[in-house]
C-alpha cells in the first residue's frame, strides 16, 4: 500500500516553508483528524491542515484540541486556530509553534452557529477592523507564517473577501485560501469559482481555490479558472483519501494513479479501521470511523461493488471490532466472488 505521488515536484513557498505540490487537503473538523491526514499524505496529498483548534481550550492544554494538532510526521505541519480575542489567537499560535508547527492558519471561513455565534470562524467577515487585529495578533506571536481561509463573505448582500485578502496580506498574511461560498450558503448551492478569481485578483500571496472539487480533472479546471496556485479539496476526499494525490499528479503529469482497487482497497479500509481505533481508542474510535466506513461503501458501490444492507447496517452499527473487520473483509471476497 506503499503510494508516492509520482512526481512531487511543481511545488510553491509560503515564506520560507517549501510546499511539494499543488493539492491539499482540506481541515475538516471531524474527518481530517491525524489517521485521516496521513493517508492522503501517503497518497500524495501536497499538504494537509489540522481540523480548527479552539484557540483557549488549545492554550489550556484541553486533551481533545491537543489530539486535532498532533503531527503526521511528513512534510510542513498546518495547524489551524479559531477564536476571536487576539490575546487567545496569539496564545494559541505561540503553543502551536512551540509544538512545531511550520505555518499557522486562521479560521474565517467556518459557518456553524456554534462557532459564528461565538463571532469566530466565518462571522468575523461581518467586522473586518476586529478580523484584523486578530491577525495582527497571531502574525506578532510567532515567527512562522500566518495564513488566511475565508469564505466569499457573509451572504450576498456583502461580498468582502477581496477586501479581506487585500488587507489580511497587509497585516502580514502570507497564504490565502478561499472557499467559493458565503456564509449564509453553507455548503448549499455551487461554489462560485468566478467570484474565487477576484479575490485572487485582490492579493500577490500564494492562493488557494476551495470548493465543490471532486476529482482530479476538477483542480486543474479551478486553478485555470481562479489563477490561483493551489487546489484544496474537502468532501471529495470523504471514502477517498487519494483524490489530493491524485489531483497533485495531476496538475503536474495530467495523469494520475488510479485508486486502490479490490483487496487493496479493502486492506486501506482495514487498516484505516485500525488506526482510528488506536487514535482514539476503541469506543470514541469505532463511532468516529462509522462515517468513513459508510463513505467508503459508497466508493465501493462506485466501482461496482456492492454490499447487501443487512451487511451495510452490521458495518455502521456493530461495537466488536473484530465483527467489523471480519464483515468488511467478507463484503469484498463477495464481491469478487459475484464479479468472478
Ligand atoms: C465536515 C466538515 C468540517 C469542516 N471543518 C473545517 C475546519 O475545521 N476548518 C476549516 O477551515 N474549514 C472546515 N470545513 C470547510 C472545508 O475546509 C472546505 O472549505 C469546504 O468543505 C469546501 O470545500 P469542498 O467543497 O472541497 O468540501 C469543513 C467542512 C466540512 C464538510
Amino acid at each position: 500500500l506503499k503510494q508516492k505521488s509520482i512526481d512531487s515536484g511543481n511545488g510553491f513557498k509560503v515564506g520560507s516553508v517549501d510546499i511539494p505540490g499543488r493539492a491539499f487537503l482540506a481541515p475538516m473538523s471531524g474527518v481530517s483528524d491525524l489517521p485521516f491526514r496521513k493517508l492522503a499524505l501517503r497518497f500524495g496529498a501536497s499538504m494537509v491542515v489540522s481540523e480548527m483548534l479552539a484557540c483557549r481550550e488549545y492554550v489550556h492544554g484541553g486533551k481533545n484540541a491537543r489530539k486535532r494538532a498532533e503531527k503526521t510526521g511528513s512534510g510542513p505541519h498546518m495547524v489551524q486556530i479559531a477564536g476571536n480575542e487576539a490575546y487567545w489567537m496569539g496564545e494559541a499560535a505561540k503553543v502551536a509553534e512551540a509544538e512545531g508547527a511550520d505555518i499557522i492558519d486562521i479560521n474565517m471561513g467556518c459557518p456553524a452557529k456554534k462557532v459564528t455565534s461565538g463571532y469566530s470562524g466565518s462571522a468575523l467577515m461581518r467586522d473586518l477592523d476586529h478580523a484584523i487585529t486578530l491577525i495582527e495578533a497571531t502574525v506578532q506571536a510567532v515567527k512562522v507564517p500566518v495564513t488566511l481561509k475565508m469564505r466569499l463573505g457573509w451572504d450576498d448582500e456583502t461580498i468582502n473577501a477581496p477586501e479581506l485578502a487585500k488587507r489580511a496580506e497587509d497585516a502580514g498574511i502570507q497564504m490565502i485560501t478561499v472557499h467559493g461560498r458565503t456564509r449564509c450558503q453553507f455548503y448549499k448551492g455551487k461554489a462560485d469559482w468566478q467570484a474565487i478569481a477576484e479575490v485572487r485578483k485582490a492579493t500577490g500571496l500564494p492562493f488557494i481555490a476551495n470548493g465543490d472539487v471532486t476529482k482530479p480533472e476538477d483542480a486543474a479546471s479551478i486553478i485555470k479558472q481562479t489563477g490561483a496556485d493551489a487546489v484544496m479539496i474537502g468532501r471529495g476526499s470523504y471514502g477517498k483519501p487519494w483524490l489530493p494525490g491524485q489531483a497533485a499528479d495531476y496538475l503536474v503529469n495530467g495523469f494520475y494513479r488510479q485508486a486502490p482497487e479490490g483487496k487493496d482497497f479493502m486492506k486501506l479500509i482495514l487498516e484505516h479501521y485500525e488506526h482510528m481505533l488506536q487514535h482514539y481508542g476503541i469506543e470514541t474510535g469505532l463511532r468516529n470511523a462509522r462515517k468513513h466506513l459508510g463513505w467508503y461503501m459508497e466508493t465501493a458501490e462506485e466501482m461496482g461493488i456492492f454490499v447487501d444492507q443487512t451487511m451495510k447496517k452490521q458495518i455502521m452499527t456493530s461495537s466488536e471490532p473484530q465483527f467489523v473487520k471480519a464483515l468488511i473483509s467478507q463484503a469484498f471476497d463477495s464481491a469478487q466472488i459475484e464479479a468472478a
